[in-house]
């Protein structure tokens, strides 16, 4: 027999309306790397949490090196090996690296800290998994990659068995992934096991030794890696053949409706493009390399220092996100947390608060609740938003679902210029097929859209034509037929062509 380190045990959880875990069995075997996959609110999160001991489920037994608990609590959890990479993260930023690694457990004397000690023990675990980070440097001075190095350090200096990881890929640049791969490697050969949620398929086959899929909150199966493939993988996890193609364009593109020239504010110099109706224009480049910043100061987001901007041939001054709006420019933001939605109001509330003057008052101040209520199960159906209703709060939506409602509210606006940045991340193979459709039958009724993504094979199969930047420069603008992602990713790092 394996040796499991994690053995769960019919644990179920519900939610008012949702079975959120249902009865789900489920081993891990110590030292390997186990991944998790199923689609947005399949319960991957949930299950995370009733390990972790940050929910307490229903009903289920979870046996951890030999020991059987009922109840876990964080605290707990943590003492007995656990540790856990949220996919936000739980750091202090005015304080340096050790302390952020020792929150809540300086080291010292009880009466003073021993702050070399904890520098020193620091320092050390960061070596164990190769990585040289000075332990003295303030949080808020690191890039996400090394935030998340020091939340994993933070389970090392605990003599973690078994780290969990919650969709760690997501917010990080090609080159953090990379060594992200490296430093689960280092912990895998310490004997460490890993379990990690992705949504990237690509990932599972490059990390993990088995995976494990969820459907519906329903445990579907365990496979090793070796003799499964994608197609296998997404067919548990979305209970469907699903048709990875992109959509096609039904429509020639129109005439121009937006001209940005020589646009320059924080972070971006002199981008100019064009876009016309029923155009997708892709904007690719490595993270920070200026494409969210160049959206912002078109959106009035941020300040325009110089440049100019006309819609439909006339030169506008776009001088606040509402101006925008008011315009018909539509952003779906990147960190939907801070920009996108608001958590503690519903579905339905967050569905039409960004069209309600536009199609939802009568008279200046009545609500047209009728059209409010069918604008909400519209978008719910056609982003297969997992809910058991329209009156659900955001906060209570698995992450990959609030992004749905991101995205639904400013669709919902009917903007004629609609901009998403990085649409996709953190959703699932089969809701990303959802969106791709959303999105050309956008611009095949006549709108323009500007995407932003880093997902390769999604700029390439949606654009018509590709923006590429790096450090805030334009360095090319491909067309369809000059599309290839060597190219791209010449021009993303810098070497011009
Ligand atoms: N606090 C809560 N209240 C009500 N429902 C909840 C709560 N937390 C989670 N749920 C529901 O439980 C289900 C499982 O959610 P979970 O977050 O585990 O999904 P997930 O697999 O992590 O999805 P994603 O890929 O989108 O992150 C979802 O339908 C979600 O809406
Ligand atoms: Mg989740």
């Amino acid at each position: 027999m394996a040796d499991n380190i994690l053995e769960i045990s019919n644990l179920t959880k519900t939610y008012p309306g949702v079975v959120a875990l249902d009865n789900i069995s489920l081993s891990v075997r110590r030292g390997e790397v186990h991944a998790v996959i199923g689609e947005n609110g399949a319960g991957k999160s949930t299950l995370i949490k009733s390990i972790t001991g940050a929910i307490v489920p229903d009903q289920g037994v979870i046996s951890f090196d030999g020991k059987e608990y009922s109840h876990l609590n964080p605290k707990l959890s943590a003492e007995i090996g656990i540790g856990v990479i949220y996919q936000e993260f739980n750091l202090v930023p005015a304080l340096s690296v050790a302390e952020n690694v020792f929150l809540g457990n300086y080291t010292g004397n009880g009466v003073t800290v021993d702050f070399k000690d904890m520098n020193d023990k620091a320092r050390e675990a960061m070596r164990r998994i190769g990585i040289e980070l000075n332990p003295q440097r303030p949080v808020s001075e690191l890039t996400v990659g090394h935030q998340q190095i020091v939340e994993i350090t933070r389970s090392l200096v605990k003599d973690v068995k078994l780290l969990i990881m919650d969709e760690p890929t997501a917010p990080l640049t090609n080159n953090e992934v990379e060594e992200l791969y490296k430093i689960i490697n280092a912990l895998k050969e310490q004997g460490i096991t890993i379990i990690f949620i992705s949504h990237r398929l690509e990932e599972i086959f490059d990390l993990a030794d088995r995976v494990s899929v969820m459907r519906d909150g329903r445990y579907v199966t365990t496979l090793e890696i070796p003799n499964s493939s994608t197609q296998e993988l997404i067919q548990h996890m979305v209970g469907r053949e699903l048709n990875k193609t992109f959509p096609e364009r039904k429509k020639p593109l129109g005439e121009e409706i937006l001209r940005v020239e020589d646009l320059t504010g924080n972070g971006v110099k002199d981008i100019s493009f064009s876009l016309r109706r029923g155009e997708i224009l892709g904007f690719s480049g490595l993270l920070g390399c200026g494409r969210t910043e160049t959206m912002q100061v078109l959106y009035g987001a941020a300040k325009k220092k110089s440049g100019h901007v006309y819609l439909h041939g006339e030169e506008v001054k776009i001088k606040s996100t509402h101006d925008a709006l008011e315009r018909g420019i539509g952003l779906i933001p990147e960190d939907r947390k801070r920009n996108g939605v608001f958590l503690d109001m519903t579905i339905k509330w967050n569905t039409s608060i960004g069209c309600l003057r536009k199609k939802l008052v009568k008279w200046g101040v009545i609500v047209n609740e009728k059209q409010e209520t069918v604008l909400a199960l519209e978008y719910i159906t056609k982003l297969r938003t997992k809910t058991p209703g329209m009156e659900q709060l955001v906060a209570n939506l698995s992450g990959g679902n609030q992004q749905k409602v991101v995205v639904a509210k400013v669709m919902a606006t009917d903007a004629e210029i609609m901009i998403f940045d990085e649409p996709t991340r953190g959703i699932d193979v089969g809701a990303k097929q959802e969106m791709y459709s959303l999105i050309r039958e956008m611009v095949d009724t006549g709108k323009a859209v500007i995407m932003i993504s880093s997902e390769m094979e999604e700029v390439m199969g949606l654009s018509d034509r590709i923006v590429v930047l790096c450090e805030g420069r334009q360095m090319g603008t491909l067309e369809r037929e000059e599309f290839n992602q060597e190219k791209i990713l010449t021009l993303a790092s810098g070497i011009a062509m």
